[in-house]
């Protein structure tokens, strides 16, 4: 095989903002710098205040970026660094730094994706009324959505509104348990946080009327999900049919990618959740469910199932110790994820109209510099040319899968796990910012040039 993918496949690289741009003092508290300061949450008392640095080194980055030869980039806007207090008065310098970054890439022939809101919420609506506990929150996204394109939509003209639900509200509220994530609320009920993700399936979906009423040239809106593929056993008929069943009450995907997409919650998740499930208002499944022009999959791993003669149908298979997995206790390789996820969508969600890019994949490595000055990250490029050729076959089957953005560009602040763990192609020293490009960019690299894993 030589796995060339269609032309016109975008080749690209993500990030976020709180993971990279540094700059804290520059804009408003984001509920991150909050639940990292508290001593305990994050690996070795890691933050996101100084991270890459990239808001003021994000020239070179570009240039390193235009160097690995991708025409595409993902990145994010932080909600405080546009709107420190969360609504109302705007930073003027914060939106001039996403012009200056816009305008960089543009220069380089690299066109921008740019995230709305990637986990880093503003302190000040955390303190006003508990973030995504409230309804409120859907609207103030809103509003800041129309300030952020209404500023920037003569520059870019592809949005994505929201990214990961369940990250950030099932991983940000813990029922009688400290959550992972910020805002590291603990609440009584899981009633109460399916209440979260639903405010944030509003705040997508009046995101989503937002961008559209605010950008005078016609745009590209995509939702964001880490939904988790389940992949059959074997591809056999059985086996398939119980990976779509399964499909539904997997992870939190019958509460967020299916409303999103199909309008509905799953009838297996709501008949699964009976009291736990959220108030939903009349009207809120219509705002939710939003023409999209396309939809990014977020996908590191996958859920293995097979037929079983119970009374779901369906049995999940547990992965061994001795199972492949790279730096993340989650880390499963499960390259068909990639392939199943994207075939879920056209099928068991019935939405084969619906063009989905690969908005994340990669894996964290041990990376270290050896005495050459080299990162020979050969793990990372065995993770990623199976992954890359999974694509590849949902691309020859005809599937709608029509971009690939690797996590991560650099190293950055991996969340509960600080600069800990390295997902970039690039590595970052943190203590002198320098950027060194690992063996998998230089691999990624001749992968772009050549539309193919090579
Ligand atoms: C995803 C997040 C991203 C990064 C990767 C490793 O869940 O969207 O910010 O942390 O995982």
């Amino acid at each position: 095989m030589t796995y060339f993918f269609p032309s016109g496949f975008e080749w690209g690289v993500s990030t976020a903002s709180y993971q990279i741009e540094g700059a804290a003092e520059l804009r408003g508290r984001s509920v991150w710098d909050t639940f990292s300061e508290t001593p305990g949450r994050v690996l070795n008392g890691d933050t996101g205040a100084i991270a890459c640095d990239h808001f003021h080194r994000y020239r070179d980055d570009i240039a390193l970026m235009a160097e690995l030869g991708v025409r595409h980039y993902r990145f994010s806007i932080s909600w405080p660094r546009v709107m420190p207090e969360g609504r109302g008065a705007v930073n003027e310098g914060g939106l001039a730094f996403y012009e200056r970054l816009v305008d960089c890439l543009l220069e380089y022939g690299i066109t921008p994706h740019a995230t709305l809101f990637h986990w880093d919420s503003p302190q000040a609506l955390e303190d006003r009324y508990g973030s995504w506990r409230s309804r409120e929150m859907a609207q103030d996204f809103a509003d800041y959505a129309t300030v952020v394109v209404g500023r920037l939509c003569d520059r870019i003209s592809h949005w994505m509104t929201i990214n990961e639900i369940f990250c950030f509200t099932h991983m940000g509220y813990g029922v009688n348990q400290v959550p992972l994530h910020a805002p590291g609320t603990t609440v009584k009920t899981a009633k109460e946080t399916w209440q979260t993700s639903h405010h944030a399936l509003l705040a997508h979906g009046l995101g989503c009327q937002a961008i559209r009423a605010a950008s005078r040239q016609p745009c590209s809106i995509a939702l964001v999900d880490n939904f988790l593929a389940t992949v059959p056993f074997a591809e056999t008929p059985e086996h398939i049919a119980a990976a779509q069943t399964a499909f539904h009450t997997t992870g939190t995907n019958g509460g967020i990618v299916f409303p999103a997409l199909t309008g509905e919650y799953s009838p297996l998740l709501l008949e699964r959740l009976g009291s736990d499930a959220p108030d939903i208002r009349p009207g809120d499944l219509e705002t939710i469910h939003q023409p999209l022009d396309a939809f990014g999959f977020n996908v590191y791993s996958g859920s293995v199932v097979r037929a079983a003669d119970n009374d779901q149908g369906y049995e999940t298979l547990d992965f061994r110790e001795s199972y492949p997995r790279l730096h993340m206790p989650w880390l499963w390789v499960v390259p068909d994820g990639l392939y199943w996820g994207v075939r879920h969508i056209s099928e068991t969600l019935n939405r084969p109209d619906l063009r989905v890019f690969i908005s994340e994949n990669g894996c964290a490595a041990q990376d270290e510099v050896n005495s050459q000055g080299e990162i020979l990250d050969l793990e990372r490029i065995f993770y990623l040319r199976q992954y890359l050729q999974a694509a590849h076959r949902a691309t020859a089957e005809g599937y709608p899968l029509t971009g690939y953005f690797l996590w991560s560009f650099m190293d950055n602040f991996e969340w509960a796990w600080g600069c800990d763990r390295r997902f970039g192609i690039t590595y970052v020293d943190y203590s002198t910012q320098q950027r060194i490009p690992k063996a998998s960019f230089h691999w990624y690299a001749d992968c772009v040039r050549e539309n193919r894993v090579v």
